[in-house]
C-alpha cells in the first residue's frame, strides 16, 4: 500500500531525467525521491514504440514492487511520447509524463504561436508535442520539429569541446532561424544541460524553454488534488537506481547536480 509518506519515483534512459529530478527537489523538497537510469538500454529515442514500452513496463514495475511509490514520473520525452497511455492504462498509481506540461510552458511564452521544437526522433515521429500544443491552444499553432539526437551524446559523454558543440548547434539548428520562431521547445530531458548553448547560438530572437519546472509544478498540483503530500517534516531519501555501469553514471550525475557525492545502486532486468 502506498499512502502520503512513500516516495516519488522517476525514470529516464539515463542522466537525462537527472533535470526533472532537480527540479521536483527544489519544488518538492519533503518528497522523498528513487530515479532509476536505464543505463544498459540507452537511449531510447531511437527505438521502436513497442521496445520503448517493455522497458518502461518493467522500471514501472521495479518502482511499484520494490519501492512502492505513490506516483511516476516519467522524466523522458521519448518514453513519454512512446509509452504514457500505456503506463497509466496499467498502473494503479498516478503516471505524469514531461510533454504536455513542456507544451503548455512553450504555449504560456509564445506570442506569435510558432514554435520550434528539438527532440529525438521516436518524440519527433510520434507528433506528441504537435498533438498536445493543438489540444492546449484554442488558436492555430505552427510547430517545426526535429530531431537532433547527437545532443543526447553529448551530455551523455560530457562533451564541453566549444568546437565539437557549436559543430552540432549549428548543423542541427541552423534552419530554425528561418521560420520566424519565437519559442524553441527542449523536447528531451537531456538538453536542458545544452540549454545556455542553445540560448547563446539563437541571442534573443527566440526564448528556449524546457518542462522541468512546469513538470514538477504539474506533480505538485496533483499530487495536492489526490491528497498525496507529504504530510510530515521528517528528511527527504533520495535513492538513484541504474541498469549498468554505476560509476559512470556517478561522474556526470554529479556534475548535473553539482554535489560532491553522490550513490547509485544497480539494478539490471537482463540477468
Ligand atoms: N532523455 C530522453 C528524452 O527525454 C532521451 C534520451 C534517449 O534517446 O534515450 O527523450
Amino acid at each position: 500500500m502506498t499512502n502520503q509518506q512513500s516516495p516519488i519515483g522517476l525514470f529516464d534512459s539515463g542522466v537525462g531525467g537527472l533535470t526533472v529530478y532537480k527540479a521536483l527537489q527544489k519544488h518538492l523538497p519533503q518528497e522523498s525521491l528513487v530515479y532509476f537510469g536505464d543505463t544498459a538500454r540507452l537511449p531510447y529515442g531511437t527505438k521502436s514504440p513497442e521496445t520503448v514500452q517493455l522497458y518502461c513496463k518493467q522500471i514501472l514495475e521495479f518502482l511499484l514492487e520494490r519501492h512502492k511509490v505513490k506516483m511516476v514520473v516519467v522524466a523522458c520525452n521519448s518514453a513519454t511520447a512512446m509509452s504514457l497511455e500505456y503506463l497509466q492504462s496499467i498502473s494503479p498509481v498516478p503516471v505524469v509524463g514531461v510533454i504536455e506540461p513542456g507544451a503548455s510552458r512553450a504555449l504560456a511564452i509564445s506570442q506569435n504561436h510558432r514554435i520550434g521544437l528539438v527532440a529525438t526522433e521516436g518524440t519527433v515521429r510520434s507528433e506528441a508535442y504537435q498533438k498536445s500544443l493543438k489540444a492546449q491552444s484554442q488558436a492555430d499553432v505552427f510547430c517545426y520539429a526535429k530531431p537532433t539526437p547527437m545532443f543526447v551524446n553529448l551530455v551523455e559523454e560530457s562533451i564541453v569541446d566549444q568546437k565539437v558543440i557549436s559543430t552540432l548547434l549549428n548543423y542541427y539548428l541552423e534552419d530554425f532561424k528561418s521560420k520566424d520562431i519565437d519559442t524553441l521547445i527542449l523536447g528531451c530531458t537531456h538538453f536542458p544541460l545544452l540549454q545556455s548553448q542553445i540560448q547563446d547560438y539563437f541571442g534573443e530572437s527566440l526564448q528556449v524553454v524546457d518542462s522541468a519546472e512546469t513538470t514538477a509544478s504539474f506533480v505538485k498540483k496533483m499530487l495536492k488534488d489526490k491528497g498525496l503530500l507529504h504530510s510530515q517534516d521528517a528528511e527527504a531519501q533520495h535513492q538513484i537506481y541504474v541498469s549498468d555501469c554505476a560509476d559512470r553514471f556517478i561522474r556526470i550525475a554529479k556534475s548535473v547536480l553539482q554535489v560532491p557525492e553522490l550513490k547509485a545502486h544497480l539494478h539490471n532486468f537482463t540477468h
